[in-house]
């Protein structure tokens, strides 16, 4: 898989999804599915959407002992998902049991990707409720490399880390980030924001798009542009 704009498709249910997703009637849009509406409507959400021919990032960030991670992976892997993660702090056991669980008899497996540290954990609550005292920025590279050294095939990360993360693990680990904005959009509750044109300079491999394209007047041409500034 290249270069693409996964959108989030952040919505509480079924209906809400393919009304939006009805609205492209040229183009298949890599969704990203999350907890929320994966919770709302079970794993027959993930197969409607594959009959439509759209692909997947499932973004259920599996956290948990190997063996249950292992045997919930393997759910996943039959779900037909094309990306899906866990939590690196789940430590390299637990992400190499899920890399095992994701692999199919013929040897073909959905993408596997980490969460380094949640962007909602800054430095102060990692040493309060964590007690990781270490710098943050190393933190997340440490994890990146805990899943590089896994088998793991990239990370979730900041725009702002995907350099460092390609220059530790490789330039085909692969970086997926959010925190995507317009130039002329609304910053919303994201903090560090980089646009699409910005994050394709710095060699992100994926874009995770939300609300500048969910909650656009227009979001085919919304969409549109970030493939023209991201990809073309
Ligand atoms: O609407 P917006 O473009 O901010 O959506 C970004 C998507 O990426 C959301 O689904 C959000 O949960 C997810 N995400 C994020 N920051 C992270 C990890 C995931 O914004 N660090």
């Amino acid at each position: 898989m290249g270069k693409d704009v996964i959108v989030a498709c952040d919505f509480a249910s079924a209906a809400q999804t393919f009304a939006f997703l009805d609205r492209f009637t040229e183009e298949k849009p890599f969704v990203k599915i999350g907890m929320e509406l994966f919770y709302a409507e079970g794993p027959s959400i993930v197969r409607e959407l594959k009959a439509r021919g759209h692909k997947i990032f499932l973004d259920l960030k599996l956290h948990d002992i190997p063996n249950t991670v292992k045997k919930s992976m393997a759910v996943l892997s039959r779900l037909d998902v094309d990306i899906c993660n866990l939590h690196a702090g789940g430590t390299i056991p637990m992400m190499q049991a899920a890399l095992e669980g994701l692999t199919r008899e013929d040897g073909t497996r959905p993408l596997l990707i980490a969460v380094t540290q949640l962007t909602s954990t800054d430095q102060e609550t990692m040493e309060r409720d964590l007690m990781i005292h270490a710098p943050i920025a190393e933190v997340v590279m440490h994890y990146a490399k805990n899943a590089k050294d896994a088998g793991l095939d990239g990370v979730v990360c900041s725009p702002l880390e995907a350099q460092k993360v390609h220059e530790l693990c490789g330039s085909d680990f692969l970086t997926v980030t959010p925190g995507v904005r317009f130039a002329d959009g609304d910053v919303g509750d994201q903090k560090r924001v980089m646009t699409p044109a910005q994050a394709k300079e710095i060699g992100s491999d994926y874009i995770v798009v939300g609300r500048p394209i969910t909650a656009a007047e227009d979001p085919v041409a919304a969409y549109r542009r970030c493939l023209r500034e991201f990809v073309d």
